[in-house]
């Protein structure tokens, strides 16, 4: 099986990025059509060595998904090396990442909504000074770029 090493990244590594983690995980799983090998991380530093926000816990917890035994990090530049793909929630963390890309990094650094033409301007809305309600539609947005980017890259 093909194997493809994937870093989801947000701002604080603790809402949308663990999530599209642990929803591209298990969905992978599913369809047994690629091996990932993920992780998460953040453009800022707020809360490196915290556990997700428990309304990401919970909002996956509720389909069966467990992200709680992840840790925020920040991204480094190693990650570009180290990653075929890395996924930015949105255009805000799509330029800090691109500040900071290597010119011979590896990893094709894109808009994880790009994969999903339902999604608004391809960004996944962030949700922490929302209610649980938004972290639904985190989830659900999160669900549906999952599987059209796994579509892609077993196409590729
Ligand atoms: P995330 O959400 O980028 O999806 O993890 C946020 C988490 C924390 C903050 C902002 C967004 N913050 O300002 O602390």
């Amino acid at each position: 099986m093909k194997t493809v090493r994937v870093l989801t990244v947000c701002l604080g590594n603790i809402c949308r990025s663990p999530a599209a983690q642990g929803i591209l995980q298990a969905a992978a799983e599913k369809t047994k059509t690629v091996e990932l090998f993920l992780d998460s991380a953040g453009t800022a530093a707020y809360h490196v060595g915290n556990p997700p926000d428990s309304r990401s816990i919970q909002a996956l917890q509720d389909i069966g998904i467990n992200i709680a035994a992840q840790k925020a990090r920040k991204v480094s530049t190693q990650d570009f090396y180290d990653n075929d793909w890395i996924l930015a929630m949105d255009q805000q963390n799509l330029s800090d990442l691109q500040a900071i890309q290597p010119s011979d990094g590896r990893a094709n650094v894109v808009m994880f909504g790009d994969f999903s033409p339902n999604v608004n301007f391809g960004e996944v809305a962030d949700p922490y000074y929302g209610k649980d309600k938004e972290f639904v539609v985190m989830r659900e947005q999160l669900q549906r770029i999952s599987h059209a980017f796994l579509e892609h890259i077993a196409n590729e």
